[in-house]
């Protein structure tokens, strides 16, 4: 709220008069309210039953172009220590844009669209056609109930590498990069020092060391595998 009220004034606007300012505040850091946000630990639901498994033609992708097809998932409460280190450290303010770079079955990418109504723009790139498939699943089944937040959820079907897309509009990033190889994470640290904006935040469970960055810390999240794996945290 407070936030909200003094960027309003550093930008040049007057001062609000004492007798409105309670109803501007609440008017400003109002946004439309999703019921997840309340107990977004129910959003797990949507997952029963879903398989991460690779179809033959994603094996033969995988093979083709070296990448690695290891799955796990960032839980619910490891997305709550994410944000809350984006907001601890002057993110930017308000969250429009995220991308997870390798997203699995989406997870976090639905998590984030609704944990954050801010959030216009959820997009997750992910080589397997066939996790592509199942996030799509997942995502029809969310719109019934939750159609807010699926609207603001997209998943794409490639390499995070691919040229067809940007992330130049990021405010936030995740990749689950401890697969990644070496080459793999270098040239993900090339691509985003081409494209992000200064004071996009990077979150990387592998360090990214040839990343451009005016901050870097690390700390700890669960994921399905573990309550506390390694996320490093860069602002570029
Ligand atoms: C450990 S999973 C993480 C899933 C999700 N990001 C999360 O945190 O819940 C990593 C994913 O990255 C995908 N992946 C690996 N290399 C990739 C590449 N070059 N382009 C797109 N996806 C890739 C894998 O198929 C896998 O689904």
């Amino acid at each position: 709220m407070r936030r909200a009220y003094t960027r309003r004034y550093r930008h040049g606007q007057q001062p609000l008069a004492r007798r409105n300012t309670t109803r501007v505040r609440r008017a400003v850091s109002a946004p439309p309210h999703s019921t997840l946000q309340s107990n977004p630990s129910q959003l797990m639901k949507y997952w029963n039953g879903v398989q991460h498994n690779l179809n033959s033609d994603d094996e033969a992708i995988f093979q083709r172009t070296a990448n690695v097809s290891t799955y796990g998932y960032m839980t619910v409460s490891g997305f709550q220590t994410v944000l809350s280190q984006y907001r601890a450290h002057d993110g930017r303010e308000p969250l429009r844009v995220f991308y997870d770079l390798g997203s699995g079955l989406g997870v976090p990418n639905v998590v984030a669209a609704a944990l954050v109504p801010t959030l216009q723009k959820s997009v997750g790139v992910e080589l397997s056609s066939q996790r592509v498939r199942e996030s799509n699943t997942v995502l029809n089944n969310l719109r019934a109930e939750h159609p807010d937040v699926a609207s603001r959820v997209h998943f794409i079907n490639g390499d995070i590498l691919s040229t067809q897309w940007s992330y130049v509009d990021a405010d936030m990033i995740w990749i689950s990069s401890l697969c990644f190889t070496p080459e793999l994470a270098s040239k993900v640290a090339d691509r985003l020092n081409k494209e992000l904006r200064k004071g996009t935040h990077v979150f990387t469970s592998k360090a990214l060391p040839e990343l451009n960055h005016t901050y870097h810390n690390k700390f700890t999240a669960e994921m399905s595998w573990t309550s506390n794996s390694d996320v490093n945290h860069y602002i570029v």
